[in-house]
Order: C-alpha cells, then sequence, then structure tokens
C-alpha cells in the first residue's frame, strides 16, 4: 500500500534526520569550544608579563609554536573561524527548518490515514447498505414470485346497454311487500358497473323553479350521473315538492318505467310542508319504484328512503352558519315551540308532560301560546309550529335539547330534526318514527330518543347526561348534519349513495389534482452531484430500494362490509372511495408468518433484536412502504436546492414533490441535484398555502412528509418520525410543536410556540401526515378555513391540526427533542414577525367558530426511540445513534 510504503521511507528520513542533526550540533558545540579554548589561550598568552614567561615550559612552547604566526594572519584565522561558525548555523537553521516541514507533512499524512479510515468505514458502511439494499430486493424478488394470487384488477365495466323492457308475467300492481330482491333489477347495476344514475326531465311534475333548477344541477354534480339511460342503473323522478298533489298515473308514461317501475327512485322532496295527507303510498301507480320521501306512512323498511327535508342552500358552504356546540349546558334544559294536534288520537298530553318537567330549577321552554296567531303552521293532526324559522331559531341555539314530538310516519320531524341540528340542539325525539337515511345512519349516537311511557322519566333522564356526552352528541348531530342534511346537495348526494351502499357498489375515486409539471415537455433540467452538506451520523438507517408505491384500492368491495359503520357514522363520508384509508385496520401480528407476509417485513426476519435488525428491516404491524416528501417553495431557488440535496440517500423516500408556488418557472439553467429518487417539479395555479396540501395524483404512498423548503432535519429524525407516524397513521406526527393558550386579558385563543411541557398542535413545516388528511383538506374542509389561509398566507397548519384533531378527536405526536426546525444559516422567515403571530391568533379563534368548538387537544407526549438513554451492553446497538 502506498501510504506504508511512504511511512517507511519517511520513518528512514526521520532516522537519518536526527543522526545528522546529533552530528552537526556535536560539530557545533565542539569547534566553537575549541576555539574559545585556542583564542582565549593565545590571548592571555599575549597579556602576560615577559617576567612570567619562564613560568610554565609547556605554555613557553606553545607560544613558541604560535608566535611564528603574525597577529594578521590569526585574525584571518579567526574570521575563518567565526564564518564558519556562521555557515554552521545556517545551515542548521535549515536543517531545523526542513525537519519542522518533514513534522508537518507527518501529521498531515497521519491525517489522511485518518480520512482514509473514516472513508473506508464510510465505503464498508455503504457497502452493507447495498448488501440490506441488495437482500431486501431478493425479498421483494421472491415475493413478486411466490405470489400465487396476483393482484386483482377489475374486469372492464359491465355497464347496461338497453333501456328496461315490459317483463312478461310480471304486473305492475302495487308492492306493499317489495324488497330489493323482488321489486329490484341488479342485472342494470353489475359492481364494476360504477352505479350510473339517470334523471328525467324535473319538469315533468309539479314542483317550483327552484326545486327544479337546484335537482337538475345537484344531480349533474353527482359523480354518477349519466346521461345516457340506456346504461343507468338507476332512473330518478322528481316527482314534486310538498303538498302539491300529483297525479301519479302519469308515472307509467315514462319512456323507461318498463311497465313497472323497477329502478326507479321517485323523489319526494319537502322543505316545511309536507303532511301525511300529500305523502306518497306504495300503490299500483308507483309500482316496485322506490320511493324516497321526508316521511312514509307505509315504510317499506329496506327498500323506501327515508329522505332529509330539503331545508337548505341548493349546496356550497354551510359550515359557518351553524351555531356554537358551547357551553353544554345552555339556558333551557328543554325547549318546544308548537301547538298540539287538533285531531283525536294521539297518546301525547302536553299538559302532563310539562307537570313532570317544571318543578326544578332548570328552564323550561314549552311556548304554545303561537295558537291563536297568524305564523302557526297547523296541518290535519300535526304538531303546529309557532314562530318564525328566525325566531325558533334563537331560541333553539339557548337549548340543550330540542323536544321533538313525533307519531309514526310524522312528516314534520325531518324538519324538526334539521332545525335543532343547525342550532346544535340536541334532539329530544318523543315517540318512534323513521328517522332520515336510518337504514345506515345512526342517530342514536346523536340525540336522545325516549317511548312515550318514559314521560315521567325524562326530566331526571335528560339531567343525568354530564357534559362529555352533551359535547359528543351534539358533535355527531352536527356531523351528520353536514354530511347528511345541510343542503340539497347532500340530500340528493346521500340519498344515491345509500342506494349504491344497500347494492353493496363501491363509491366512485376521491378526485385527485393533476400533477402539471412546471418543466415544459422534453426539457430536462440539469442535474448535479448532491452535496453532502454536513455530515451525516456513519449509521445505516435501512436500506435504498427502488420506489415502491403503497397498495392502492385494495378494499374497494369490503370497506362497506368491515367498516361501514365507521364510513357512514364516524368520518361521515360514504361518497367517495380513497386509495388507502389511516383507519385500515391491523392484521394480527401472527397472521405474516401464517400466509398473510406479503410485503411484511419482521424484524430480524421475526426474531426481533437491537439496533442493527431494527435499522435493517422496516418492521412495524403494516407491509413495507415509503413515503413521499411535499416541499412548498416559493421564490427561494437556492435555500431550495440546499434543502434537496440533503435528502439524498434518505432510506425509504419514494418521491420528492416541489409545489412551485411562484408563476415564474425555474431557471433554465438552475442545476437539481440528482438525490436518486424522483423530484417532481409541480406547477401551482396560483401562490397558495393550501396548495401543500392539494392531493397531487403524482403522490403515490400514503405517508406524505410536509416540509418547509428551509426546514432541516437529518436522515435518522426523519426515519424515526415515519416509523412513529407508521403506527400513528391517523395523526400529524413531526417535530415542531405549539399550542394553543387561553389569552387571560381579552378571552379567546393565543396560539403560543414558547418552549411548553404540553402541546396541541404539530406545525406541517416539518411532519408526516396521510394522504388521505389531503384529500379532506381540500375537498371537505368548509372553504372559508382556505380563504382564511389565502387572506393571511398564514396558518395553513393550524389548519390541518384543526381538521385531523376533529375527525380522529386525539392529539399530535411530537417525536425528538427538537423543537426549532429551520436551517440556522437561512434568512430569517417571515414567520418570525409580529403580524405573523397576531394573525395565528385571529386564526385559531376564526377556525373555532367555523368548527363550532376547539378540536385541538392537548398533549404531554413525545416519542423518543425505546433505547433512547438506556444503558445497554456493548455488543449491542442502539434503535438511532443519537435519538
Ligand atoms: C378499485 O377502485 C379503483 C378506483 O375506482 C380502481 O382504479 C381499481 O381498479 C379498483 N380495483 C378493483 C380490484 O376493483
Ligand atoms: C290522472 O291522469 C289520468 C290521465 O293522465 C286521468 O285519466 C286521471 O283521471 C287523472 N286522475 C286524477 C285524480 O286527476
Ligand atoms: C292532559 O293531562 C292533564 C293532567 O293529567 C289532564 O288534566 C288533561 O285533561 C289531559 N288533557 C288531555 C287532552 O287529555
Ligand atoms: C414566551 O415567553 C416569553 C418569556 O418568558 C414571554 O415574554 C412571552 O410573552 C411568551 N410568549 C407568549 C406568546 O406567551
Amino acid at each position: 500500500m502506498v501510504f506504508s510504503k511512504e511511512l517507511i521511507c519517511h520513518w528512514f528520513a526521520r532516522v537519518k534526520l536526527s543522526r545528522i542533526v546529533m552530528l552537526v550540533t556535536l560539530a557545533l558545540v565542539i569547534v566553537p569550544l575549541f576555539t574559545h579554548y585556542y583564542i582565549s589561550n593565545v590571548e592571555r598568552d599575549r597579556d602576560r608579563p615577559v617576567s612570567d614567561v619562564h613560568r610554565t615550559r609547556t605554555k613557553l612552547e606553545a607560544y613558541e609554536d604560535y608566535s611564528a604566526l603574525k597577529a594578521s594572519d590569526l585574525k584571518m584565522r579567526i574570521q575563518e573561524m567565526l564564518r564558519i561558525k556562521g555557515s554552521v548555523s545556517t545551515e542548521l537553521r535549515d536543517l531545523e527548518a526542513k525537519r519542522q516541514r518533514l513534522q508537518s507533512e507527518v501529521v498531515s499524512f497521519s491525517h489522511k490515514i485518518d480520512q482514509l479510515k473514516s472513508e473506508l468505514m464510510r465505503q464498508q458502511a455503504e457497502l452493507n447498505r447495498l448488501k440490506l439494499s441488495v437482500e431486501q430486493a431478493r425479498v421483494a424478488q421472491r415475493e413478486a414470485l411466490q405470489q400465487n394470487t396476483p393482484e386483482v384488477a377489475p374486469p372492464l365495466g359491465l355497464v347496461a346497454n338497453e333501456l328496461p323492457s315490459r317483463l312478461e308475467g310480471v304486473g305492475g300492481a302495487a308492492s306493499s311487500s317489495c324488497t330489493m330482491a323482488t321489486c329490484f333489477d341488479h342485472s342494470r347495476c353489475s359492481l364494476t358497473s360504477g352505479f350510473p344514475v339517470y334523471l328525467y326531465d324535473t319538469s315533468l311534475f309539479p314542483a317550483t323553479q327552484f326545486l327544479r333548477t337546484a335537482v337538475t344541477q345537484t344531480v349533474g354534480y353527482n359523480p354518477h350521473f349519466t346521461s345516457d339511460p340506456a346504461k343507468a342503473c338507476v332512473y330518478l323522478v322528481l316527482v314534486g315538492e310538498g303538498e302539491k298533489r300529483r297525479n301519479l298515473s302519469d308515472l307509467s308514461a315514462l319512456p323507461y318505467w318498463g311497465g313497472d317501475g323497477r329502478n326507479h327512485i321517485l323523489l319526494h322532496l319537502s322543505r316545511n310542508d309536507l303532511t301525511i295527507e300529500s305523502s306518497l303510498v306504495p300503490s299500483a301507480d308507483t309500482s316496485r319504484a322506490i320511493i324516497a320521501q321526508t316521511s312514509h306512512p307505509q315504510f317499506r323498511p329496506g327498500f323506501d328512503i327515508v329522505l332529509s327535508v330539503a331545508m337548505g342552500p341548493p349546496g356550497g358552504d354551510v359550515w359557518a352558519e351553524a351555531a356554537s356546540m358551547l357551553p353544554a349546558r345552555r339556558r333551557y334544559l328543554v325547549s318546544f315551540q308548537g301547538v298540539p294536534p287538533s285531531k283525536e288520537g294521539n297518546l301525547f298530553n302536553l299538559t302532563e308532560l310539562q307537570s313532570y318537567l317544571s318543578p326544578t330549577s332548570d328552564e323550561i321552554l314549552m311556548d304554545t301560546g303561537c295558537e291563536k296567531s297568524s305564523e302557526l303552521v297547523v296541518s290535519g293532526w300535526e304538531w303546529g309550529l309557532c314562530g318564525t324559522d328566525s325566531s325558533r331559531a334563537a331560541i333553539l341555539r339557548q337549548s340543550t335539547f330540542a323536544l321533538i314530538p313525533a307519531v309514526a310516519g310524522s312528516p314534520a320531524v325531518g324538519a324538526r330534526l334539521y332545525e335543532a341540528l343547525k342550532a346544535a340542539a340536541i334532539p329530544l325525539i318523543i315517540g318512534d318514527t323513521p328517522l332520515p337515511y336510518n337504514e345506515v345512519v345512526r342517530w342514536r349516537s346523536a340525540s336522545v330518543s325516549v317511548m312515550w311511557a318514559r314521560i315521567p322519566e325524562l326530566h331526571f333522564l335528560v339531567r343525568s347526561i354530564p357534559d362529555i356526552d352533551l359535547l359528543s352528541l351534539r358533535r355527531q348531530g352536527r356531523l351528520l348534519w353536514e354530511s347528511y342534511c345541510s343542503s340539497l346537495q347532500a340530500v340528493v348526494d346521500t340519498t344515491l349513495a345509500l342506494l349504491r351502499d344497500r347494492l353493496q357498489l363501491p363509491p366512485p375515486p376521491a378526485p385527485e389534482t393533476p400533477a402539471i409539471s412546471i418543466f415544459t415537455d422534453g426539457f430536462v433540467p440539469l442535474k448535479t452531484e448532491p452535496v453532502v452538506a454536513d455530515a451525516e451520523p456513519e449509521e445505516s438507517l435501512g436500506p435504498l430500494e427502488p420506489p415502491y408505491p403503497s397498495p392502492s384500492y385494495r378494499r374497494n368491495f369490503s370497506l362497506i362490509l368491515t367498516q361501514g359503520f365507521e364510513v357512514w357514522n364516524t368520518w361521515a363520508d360514504p361518497f367517495w372511495l380513497y386509495p388507502q384509508l389511516p383507519f385500515d385496520p391491523f392484521l394480527p401480528s401472527d397472521a405474516k408468518f401464517s400466509g398473510s407476509g406479503m410485503g411484511f417485513r419482521p424484524i430480524g426476519g421475526g426474531a426481533g433484536g437491537a439496533g442493527k435488525e431494527f435499522c435493517d428491516s422496516l418492521g412495524g404491524n403494516n407491509p413495507r412502504e415509503q413515503f413521499t416528501i411535499v416541499m412548498l417553495t416559493y421564490e427561494r431557488e437556492q435555500v431550495l436546492m440546499n434543502s434537496l440535496s440533503r435528502l439524498h440517500g434518505l432510506p425509504y423516500l419514494n418521491k420528492v414533490v416541489v409545489v412551485w408556488n411562484s408563476p415564474r418557472p425555474p431557471l433554465q439553467d438552475l442545476r437539481w441535484p440528482d438525490i436518486g429518487v424522483p423530484v417532481h417539479v409541480v406547477k401551482a395555479n396560483r401562490n397558495s398555502l393550501n396548495n401543500r396540501f392539494l392531493p397531487y395524483e403524482t403522490i403515490e404512498t400514503e405517508a406524505v412528509l410536509s416540509v418547509d423548503d428551509d426546514a432541516h432535519l437529518r436522515h435518522d429524525e426523519i426515519i424515526f418520525g415515519f416509523r412513529v407516524w407508521r403506527e400513528q397513521r391517523d395523526r400529524v406526527v413531526g417535530f415542531p410543536g405549539r399550542f394553543h393558550a387561553l389569552d387571560l386579558n381579552h378571552g379567546g385563543w393565543l396560539y403560543n410556540s414558547n418552549y411548553s411541557c404540553e402541546l396541541s398542535m404539530v406545525l406541517t413545516g416539518a411532519a408526516f401526515i396521510h394522504k388521505y388528511y389531503m384529500y379532506l383538506y381540500t375537498h371537505w374542509l368548509p372553504q372559508a378555513i382556505r380563504d382564511k389561509v389565502d387572506e393571511y398566507m398564514n396558518c395553513e397548519d393550524i389548519a390541518m391540526n384543526f381538521l385531523v384533531s376533529h375527525i380522529t378527536r386525539k392529539p399530535p405526536v411530537k417525536v425528538t427533542s427538537r423543537w426549532t426546525f429551520r436551517c440556522p444559516g437561512c434568512p430569517v422567515s417571515l414567520s418570525e414577525d409580529d403580524t405573523h403571530f397576531q394573525e395565528r391568533h385571529k386564526c385559531i379563534n376564526f377556525f373555532t367558530q367555523v368548527f363550532g368548538y376547539t378540536p385541538l387537544l392537548n398533549t404531554q407526549f413525545r416519542a423518543d426511540s425505546i433505547l433512547f438513554k438506556t444503558r445497554i451492553p456493548h455488543d449491542k446497538q442502539k434503535c438511532f445513534k443519537f435519538i
């Protein structure tokens, strides 16, 4: 080896050198000594008086020897000697300099050796990593080969292609016993048909112009809408509204009625005005059609659909209208505004109810005094309403419970329910009646329902409900109201979703945002080697693998079976199918060793292990996966390039999506670091912070690491965060913690970024989130919130924390001790100045108003790796060296 040879030469050089130095030193010492001795003798002798000459023989002799020399000669000799001395000492200096030079070379060589050693170690680590990657690739290949059940792709969509025809031998007779099995033609709705819905001309039957236009529009927006009647699975007929009498014998003249109205839905919408008399009942005219209306005197369970009243606007943002959920207990415990029915046959006695409710300090509002006012709406044996919509809303907003007397099939219950939920009053339903969409929506978790016989116990019952349940009922009521009742669009969409669900067809895939590259076609950006900026710790954090997208749409047909309840009631989002959900269940831990091990990378092959084995495999409860980094950038190209280049060699990284918010495209000669994974630069339509959470189609993993372009995270921190997120997939998992604190002087919330022992937000400037939340942020969150984010150019991270905490009722997870995360040298970002903070205070208060409560929850939990600060034997390795 070169350096060892050099070393030896060098050693020789050193030996020789020291010898020379010794000799020269000797010479140097001896020559002047001698010279000095000699000269001093001569001079002494010269000074001595002549009388003393005899005193020493030898001296005399010496004197006589030298006396021959002339003084000038002597002087010359001395000078000669001095010259020699001078030249020797010059030489000595030279040698000394040389020695120092060599010495420093030695130092530099040994430094180089150290460098080479560490390089060797790095290479060794790299080699190990490559070996590991090769090993992982082998496993993946083996898996691919062994996979005897290949990924199922759906067959080509099977769609009906002819109009319904009159069936022979099947009468169009009234079917009061219709079920989906006997009255529905399933052959028009194959599993892969996508549930096409055809809407008849809305002017065929009497209805207001408003309703006609609104229904045409809302059905047009529904993703199932088709204009081709031959392909349709179901046919929608708007048969009218409320009390308007209609002649249903016209139904049989509908062009696709097919003799018996198979697969037809008769949409009978109502606002406030439906009476039991005007309700549709199954008859020879309606034949096999499904009746969808607010109330059903003759409800056929599993076949007819109970609608919510269409009291809301046609569509749009309804959140901001809704009332605050707090405080839990309002002024009136129970309120009711209405008059008892005029007809006989009702078990309900209001005077009796009042007598059971009154004798306490609880305020109860029973307003039956509107009997004589012109505002009163009484119809048949139905309960009358008192007051105007707004006066009733004002009372309801002050009521903890809203009393809703219901007799079976009573039409006004829907309107009362709508009003109560909108005002965040908990419906207190007395009696029994089918509630809207009761086939899938569980109203029990949003209302209190009692039978007539329980009226004496009613007060006790509602009084005993603690605040947490009041708020839980209220929150759930609000969720159901928003999703299924709030607007005409919600009513139409829910009706169709319910029937689709009944047929066990999957919803359409959630819309993704197209990711248009900033680079025009054919332009290949210049590449550059990534600068390894700061020495990364020399630990192997995982294998480097080729990009591996997370498997998507695996549960098209099983989600509604296994988690149908959650779909409708917990997440309240049956309208779209998502590629994956953060709530997908885990397999039991032994399943992966008995047949279901596809994609799993158990630690140590299942045997577990400390740091080394841990870093070799992803482990966990989910199959292997990768994450995508989404980075928003605006006119800071160098900062961005530095950030990108630091991502070189990051394990489990699938792709980097850079959202280019600036209207100016990147410079043509900008050099992009080649970091080993695709970097997709997406052109943003406009400069908005909401772009950070667009569900771009190019994001192919469930895990998304959202980072600011100037965020500075080490690889081990990112990998650790990723591993923690894999176990907390429904939460925000990240680094910078913040909290909301009460403003003790002025009331309301303050945003606080000080160090603290409790936090309630993790900023998405450096956090993992599930891609699902990007769909929700973009399509489900109220527009008012995204508008506020645009208005302030701020707060998108707070909005995301609100959203996730609202959905999950869980706080975010903070990982590692890191509190700040921006790079030290970067220009101070705008987040430092005071207006930024002022805006964030305002955002929290505004979002609270829109949500009706503050969904944020406090946590003192922080995730550090398991063996962090644990003493372990020397032959064992920690999970991570530094965190
Ligand atoms: C599941 O649904 C998605 C979205 O509609 C579709 O792309 C995919 O092919 C479907 N897969 C199966 C197996 O049905
Ligand atoms: C309904 O219309 C049909 C024909 O369109 C007519 O024969 C029938 O008398 C009408 N019935 C009522 C109650 O108006
Ligand atoms: C309602 O109950 C009260 C008290 O029990 C009774 O006096 C009254 O007659 C009842 N009213 C009706 C209409 O039954
Ligand atoms: C943060 O702490 C500092 C010093 O303790 C204090 O002056 C400041 O008001 C705090 N900021 C907030 C927002 O509470």
